[in-house]
Parts: C-alpha cells; structure tokens; sequence
C-alpha cells in the first residue's frame, strides 16, 4: 500500500484545501438567477437556423458587403474575446464556490456569447464569401481600407487578454460585475438600435435575438449586483470607477467612436470607418449616425451611473458625451475587464 494512502487510518477524509475548483454543493438564494436561467433555456436559439434562404448576397454591391462586413468584423472584436472572457469567469464562480444559478448563469452567458460570435462569423463569411476578415482579399478600393481598419481593431483588441487573466484572480466578482453590466447595457443598447433599423429580415432578427440576450445578461449582472453590493468592501469603489473609465474608452470603438488617446489606430481610420458606415446605412443597415450614437452611449453610462449612485459608488467624468464625475487619468489596454 502507497504511503500516501491515508483512508485506512481515518473515518473521515481531511479537509479538502479550499479553494477547491468544484464545490459538491447546489445552494439556491437568488430566485432572480433562476428565472433568467428558465429565460436563456426558453430564449435558445441557432444562428444556423435563421432565415439564411432569404438573404440574398447577390443583390448587394461589393463595396456594400465590405462595409457590412467591416461593421460585423468590428463587432466581432468584442462578440468573439466574449467566449473565453466569461469561461474564465465562469471558472471563477465555481472556485468561489457561488451558488448554483449564479454558476448556471454564467455558464449561459458564455454559451449566448458563443453564438453572438458564430452570428459574426456566419454573416463575414457569406458577405465576403470568405471566413475569415483578415486574410480576405479586398475587391473594392474601400475594401483595402476597410481591410487595413480591420486589421488595426484586431491588433488592439488582442492587447488585453493577458490582462484580463491576471485581473480575474485579483479583483471580487463585485468588481468584474459592474465591468460586465457595463458591457451588457452597452451591448443590449447597440443591437436594439440595429434590430429596429435594418431591412434585411436575417439581421433583424439576428439582432433582435442577441438583444434579448444582452438584457438577460444585463439581469443577471444586476441581480448579483444586488445581492452583493450593500456589503461590498469600500476599497473596491474605487477600482469600479477606474473599470467604468476603462470600459468607456474600450467599449466606445462599437458603441461610439473609439477614442485617439486610448486607441492605437492610423490616421484616416475613423474618416473610412464614417465611409463604410454610410454606404451600409444606404444598403439598409442601420448603424446609427454620429449624434445618435453619442445620445445612446450617453443613455447607457447614465443608466449605468443610476446603478452605481445607488451604492454610492463614485461615477468617472466622461466628458466625450457630457457627463461630469471622478476625474480617472491613465488608463491601459492592460486595465481592461473587456465584455460585451
Ligand atoms: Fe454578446
Ligand atoms: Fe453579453
């Protein structure tokens, strides 16, 4: 017999060493968490499924389906770090031994973001009749723009996950839930606006189903939020309103316009990116025009700083869409709790 054999010797095992990865445990406290994993089994959905037969890519130019393209490549820089993001968060509920339908909960977030990045990919592919936005090769003048942005979002976005792997252990959940709230209201926000503007009936309802799972994923944040909030360590406040600074400037690339001093992007970026937009809003892809996105991402940081005020959280300025607050200078891509 091992040496290392201890069951003869004792009746019972010794304490497990915690944090154990697994806890043997179904505690069930927040019946808000269960409805919304009720909702996300209900809410299912394959992108595979909607109405491909309908949508004929033929009847769009080439610069249209770069430009259409472009838009979905850079929503893909947020929909497809999603997955892996909300894994490791999923693994962080289950070392902290959370409760069961928090555990579930997340577990459906990530599975949702998994879809939101096949959507992505299936709706690239068909308009570039390629799979891939980086090793396409361009058809149209605007299409080499277009390819060189998409190449500069990719190179930026690929700068946090290192990051965000050392920030997961080191920061409470409380902290990654206001950073994922602030990705879900923005999230939620940006595909309702699609949803009610484009033409196409496979976008639209495209974005109509991501949409109901942002709000859910949104629910879920708040009601952890809630739950954990009022006894909340004061030393995080702060590290929540540099996450919410953070997320601002990240997050504004998709919601509003990514902002100079943060963003490592060439010169005539945003002036091409302003071009494709146009001629995907004329095709019937509604991204939403300047003034309106600045008013929606101003909606979102608003709602959000309604949450936070309430627990007396200190909101960041942000003074790009007129909100003044907590003045939060130097920030990273390495500070990035990146969602969407
Ligand atoms: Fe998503
Ligand atoms: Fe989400």
């Amino acid at each position: 017999m091992s040496k290392d054999k201890i069951a003869h010797t004792m009746e019972y095992p010794p304490q497990t060493p915690q944090p154990n990865v697994y806890p043997l445990s179904w505690h069930r406290q927040t019946a808000k968490l269960e409805e919304i994993w009720d909702a996300s089994l209900r809410e299912a959905w394959d992108p595979k499924a909607l109405p491909w037969d309908t949508f004929d890519v033929e009847s769009y130019s080439w610069e249209e389906r770069e430009a259409i393209a472009y838009w979905w490549t850079l929503l893909s820089v947020f929909d497809a770090s999603a997955p892996p993001v909300f894994a490791e968060a999923l693994i962080k509920t289950y070392e902290e031994h959370e409760e069961d339908p928090v555990r579930r909960c997340f577990f459906s977030v990530t599975r949702d973001e998994q879809n939101h990045e096949q959507m992505c990919g299936l709706a690239i592919t068909r308009l570039l009749d390629h799979p891939d936005p980086l090793t396409y090769e361009p058809k149209t003048e605007l299409g080499k723009q277009l390819h060189r942005n998409a190449a500069w979002l990719y190179y930026n976005g690929g700068r946090y996950w290192t990051g965000y792997k050392h920030a997961v252990p080191k920061y409470d959940l409380a902290v990654l839930f206001s950073s994922f709230l602030m990705g879900e209201i923005a999230a939620a926000t940006i595909f309702h606006q699609m949803a009610a503007g484009c033409s196409e009936p496979l976008f639209k309802e495209a974005f109509r189903n991501i949409g109901r799972d942002e709000g859910r994923h949104m629910a879920i944040c708040m009601a952890v939020m809630e739950r954990d909030y009022p006894k909340m360590d004061t030393s995080n406040k702060a590290i929540i309103t540099k996450q919410v600074r953070a997320g601002y400037l990240f997050l504004s690339a998709v919601l509003f316009e990514p902002p100079a001093d943060f963003w490592d992007l060439p010169d005539n970026f945003i002036e091409v990116q302003r071009q494709a937009e146009a001629i995907a809003r004329e095709a019937g892809f509604q991204i939403p025009e300047y003034e309106q996105k600045k008013e929606n991402w101003k909606a979102a940081m608003l709602n959000l700083k309604g949450v936070l005020d309430k627990y007396d959280i200190p909101f960041p300025a942000i003074p790009e869409v007129g909100i003044s607050g907590e003045e939060v200078t130097d920030i990273q891509m390495e500070d990035i709790i990146p969602v969407f």
